[in-house]
Order: structure tokens, then sequence, then C-alpha cells
């Protein structure tokens, strides 16, 4: 039975003191953000000071909502392709794609959320989880790092950060039920290796004073995948994003004054750290941060996992045909207008065309100087050249990303920018070195069209023979016939011109343009 009616009363008392300029979304988010919340658009109705009137009592959904109509939602999936027998209509191809990779898979994980630890008053500790323990959430808890002061290997993807104990809360602990749960034990598939330790505590912890820190602010807990891949991290950061809209509860779910607690020992590096901005605006927590103390969180997130089974994005089965998940949609938004990162005006039609150089010993384009000879013939065209590595700030090259029409590149991480191409563009992954399917789904989930090289025999390999672990495609460089790369080029070209959304976007420009003239 569910005892949190008593918690709202707190939640209405937040909301008399709220301040309307942290709210920080994406124009078109707004009214989203505001539908979920029925208190603070009748304060805000009535409130001088509230300036997102415009955005208030409208009947549109993210999709997850008990109550979201199909057609009210943030977006429906397009499915022009063929779905080779997987399901019997157009409608259950768009439902499956929206279950497996959109706001649907959201749905699913609010619907299985089950109590595993009850609280009885409104000091109490309390765990909720969806089935597998994929995300949890929790409040007045305990975490004992005591014993990591002891261990000298840094922690990584380790499994026995807590043993028996060193977690738990003062609540009625329903054991088997968790257990039950705590079936996906490995690093990064789910929260069983660290929840399978929940114990029920003869205490409350925080009133009693049993911890050596207590953490107020709401805590992300993160297992995080790679940090040096742009592929592997941004599937942290959008299951971040994911869960943000699967604890959706209150004013604060996009509040950046929460804490991040990363579940490694080692110093948080990346190059695409800058992301974070659009989560938090505190420093980064690691377990360096809390070794040898217990710590009471007062409300604490386990967020969905980067490598869960039938998870997001990486080995997601996602069905054939379909493609433009609004999760990931909302994503690419979100992260932009946090990071700040502009969208120019445009001055004329001209197509935008990017293409990646790689600095790298492998997959290096051979002959690139004259491919880009060639398609910059073309004056329609406005070609540009950028190496994305470490002399290049990650905003600048978001900034360059989210400015391209068509994006080229050959196969690797770097193409996890197409995330932030307009919805018009095109990416063109010159040659996938055998991968056929990563960028292909990436660029469907994300609804941008994907092409890539297609005859074999106008491509040459080159092999140094360097590399040791044996002949493989991605070990190679390549070099491309030139007029096979301008036609491909054409093709992409083309799609741009003819999307809607561009045409409309270039329209709108020229007449932002007309009026400032008229105006001098
Ligand atoms: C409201 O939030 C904004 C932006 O986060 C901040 O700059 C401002 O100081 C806050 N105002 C108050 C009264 O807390
Ligand atoms: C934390 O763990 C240590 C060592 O395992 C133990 O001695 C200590 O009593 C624990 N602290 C609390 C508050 O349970
Ligand atoms: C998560 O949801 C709970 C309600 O169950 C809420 O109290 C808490 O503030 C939310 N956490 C965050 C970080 O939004
Ligand atoms: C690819 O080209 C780079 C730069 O010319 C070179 O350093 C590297 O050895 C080449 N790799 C292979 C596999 O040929």
């Amino acid at each position: 039975m569910h005892k949190c009616s008593l918690l709202l009363p707190v939640l209405f008392l937040q909301a008399l003191s709220y301040n309307y300029s942290s709210i920080n979304l994406p124009d078109e988010h707004l009214l989203y953000f505001f539908r979920n919340l029925p208190q603070l658009t009748e304060r805000c109705l009535k409130d001088k000071e509230c300036l997102f009137k415009e955005h208030l009592n409208k009947d549109r959904c993210w999709g997850y909502e008990h109550d979201c109509e199909w057609t009210k939602q943030y977006s429906i999936p397009a499915c022009p392709g063929d779905h080779k027998g997987w399901v019997k209509s157009k409608f259950a191809q768009q439902t499956t794609f929206h279950t497996q990779a959109d706001f649907g898979y959201v749905k699913e994980q609010i619907k299985e959320m089950k109590m595993m630890c009850d609280p009885l008053f409104p000091d109490d500790s309390s765990l909720e989880c969806s089935e597998h323990l994929r995300f949890c959430r929790a409040r007045n808890i305990m975490m004992n790092f005591t014993k990591l002061a002891h261990r000298d290997e840094p922690i990584r993807y380790k499994m026995d950060v807590l043993g028996d104990g060193d977690i738990g809360g003062y609540c009625e602990l329903h054991r088997d039920k968790l257990l039950k749960e705590a079936d996906h034990i490995s690093p990064l598939q789910s929260w069983g290796p660290e929840l399978r330790y929940f114990t029920k505590l003869k205490r409350r912890p925080i009133v009693q004073g049993d911890c050596d820190v207590v953490v107020e602010k709401p805590t992300f807990v993160m297992k995080i995948d790679a940090t040096v891949n742009m592929y592997h991290h941004f599937c942290d950061f959008l299951n971040l994003y994911a869960s943000l809209h699967v604890n959706t509860t209150d004013e604060y779910t996009f509040s950046t004054d929460v804490n991040v607690l990363i579940w490694e020992s080692f110093e948080y590096r990346s190059a695409f750290g800058d992301t974070w901005e659009a989560f938090t605006e505190h420093p980064l927590w690691d377990l360096k941060t809390f070794k040898g103390r217990t710590v009471c969180f007062k409300n604490i997130v386990f967020p969905l996992l980067p490598r869960m089974i039938f998870g997001l994005y990486y080995n997601t089965p996602i069905i054939y045909g379909c493609e433009r998940s609004g999760l990931f949609d909302a994503f690419s938004k979100h992260v932009l207008h946090r990071l700040k990162i502009p969208l120019y005006h445009r001055k004329n039609k001209m197509i935008r065309i990017t293409v990646i150089s790689r600095n790298t010993k492998y997959r290096r384009i051979v002959n690139e100087e004259e491919l880009l000879k060639a398609i910059k013939k073309n004056d329609q065209y406005e070609v540009k050249r950028v190496v994305y590595d470490r002399d290049m700030s990650f905003k600048k090259q978001l900034e360059i990303t989210r400015n391209s029409d068509v994006f080229i590149g050959i196969h690797g991480a770097g193409l996890t920018h197409l995330m932030f191409l307009p919805p018009w563009a095109v990416l063109f992954e010159l040659y996938n070195c055998e991968d056929t399917s990563c960028y292909f789904d990436l660029a469907r989930l994300k609804g941008v069209k994907y092409i890539t090289w297609q005859k074999a025999d106008k491509i040459k390999s080159f092999e140094d023979g360097t590399y040791k672990g044996g002949a493989h495609a991605k070990f190679a460089n390549y070099s491309f016939d030139v007029e096979e790369f301008t036609r491909l080029v054409d093709i992409a070209a083309k799609h741009v011109k003819n999307h809607p959304e561009f045409q409309d976007f270039v329209k709108r420009a020229a007449k932002k343009e007309s009026i400032l003239h008229e105006e001098l």
C-alpha cells in the first residue's frame, strides 16, 4: 500500500516559494513542463511576475502521463517503412517503437514502479524501483562508505562497493520482492549489485544523527560507461535525461540544483564533460568524496543505466521502419539549450556541409583534399572541414554540428554528434567499416536521414600492418572515388533542400532579414 500521500503537504509548501526564473527549459518544452504541474500553473496565472502565461493550459503531453492521448503527445513516431512481420498493423509498429525507444520507455518504468521499502511516517525512509532495479528512488536512506577507506585499488565497474548492511533505511522492507528483482547482476545493467544489500535499520538514520554527512539536495548516483567515447558517454547522458522524466513529480524535476555522485573513485575526466551543465550546477562527486564516512541522502535517484538489457540506446532492439524518437529530440534540445549552443540565422539557401576529418591512426580519408575540392565546386554548398579533437572545445563542436545540414564522416564515435543536427539534416557515414547498424540506428532514433557508401568497388583500403589485432575494417585508412562521393553528397543536399522544415527555416530567416533591411 502507498503511504506517499503523507508527503503531499510538503510539496505544496515548496510551491509557495517557487522561483520561476530557475526553470531554464527550451521554449518548446515549457508547455509540457507546466502541463504536469496544475498547482504551479494556477500560481503562474495569478502571478504578475510569471512570464510563462502563453505556455499554460495546453493539452499536450510528453507521452508517458497516464492520461496522455496518443495524438497529443510530444511526437508521434514516423514509421514509413515496412515492419517485416514484427507486428500486425502500422499503429502497433508505432507503439512498439514508442515503447522501445521513446517516451513509452519512460511510461513503462513508471508503470513498473514498486515500493521495496515502505515508509509509515514522513521522516521514514523509502525505496521504490522499476523491474530488475533499472531505476530506483529513495528517501532518507543511509550509505556506509567506511570500508572504502581501506581500499587502495581504484574503483570502476565494481559490484562490491557496498556490502551487507552498507545501505539501508528505516522502513518496511520487502526483502524477497527486492531480491527477486535483483536478477541483472552486472555493473552497468541495474542497481541490483548495490541494492541487494539494502537492510532495514533499527532507527531513523537522519533523525537519530547516525550519519557523518546528511545530503539535503536531490542526488543522482551515476554508474557511467566509457567517458572517452562520445557514443558511450552520451548513452549515460541520455539515460540520465530519461530518468528525469521517470521521476517527474514536482516543479524541481529539471532543476540543476542537484548533486551527481559518480560511482567510481577515478577523477572524472572527459572531453564531453561540458554536458553536465545540462544537469547540475554543482561540482561532480565521486566515491573519494565520501570514503570512510556514513552518508544520509534525503532524496536520491538511481537512474537508468547505459547497458541495461533492452535499454536505451546501446544494443536497443528497434523495430524496422520507424524513426524519430521524441525522447531523443527532447534530449537534444535540452542539452543545446542548457549549454547555450547558438543556432545561426541564414542569409541564403546554401547547404552547409561539414566534413569531419580524423587526426587518428586509423580510418583516415587518404584523398580528403580531392573530395573536398570536388564538392566545393558546387556554389550551392558551403563546405567546412573540421577536426573535432581536444584543440576545439566541445561546445564549439556542438555549435558547428547544430548549424550543419549535411554531416560527413567515416565510422567513429564522433558521429554521435548527429544527435545535435537539425531535423532536416543528413548524416553521411562515408564508410561504416562493416558496423552497419550503429549510426544507422542512432540516426533513426534522432530522426535525421542516414546515407552511407554503397559501391564496394569504389573504395580502397590501406592497411599498414601495424595493428596487432589482425586485419579489420576499423583499422585501415580509406580512399573514396570522387565522382561517387559527389553523387552521394548531391543526394544528401537534395534531401535537405526538399525538407519542409528546412524550407520553413530559410523562409523565416529571409523574412527576418527583409524586416531588418526595411528598418535600416
Ligand atoms: C532565482 O533563480 C535564478 C536563476 O537560477 C537566480 O539567479 C536567482 O538568484 C533566484 N532568485 C531567488 C530570489 O532565489
Ligand atoms: C559503518 O560500517 C562500519 C564498518 O563496516 C561499522 O563499524 C559502522 O558501525 C557502520 N556505521 C553505521 C552508522 O552503521
Ligand atoms: C523524485 O521523485 C520523488 C517523489 O517520489 C520526489 O520527492 C523527488 O524530489 C524526486 N527527485 C528529483 C531529483 O526530482
Ligand atoms: C593512416 O594514415 C595515418 C596518417 O597518414 C598514418 O599515420 C597511419 O599509419 C595510417 N594507418 C594505416 C592503418 O595505414
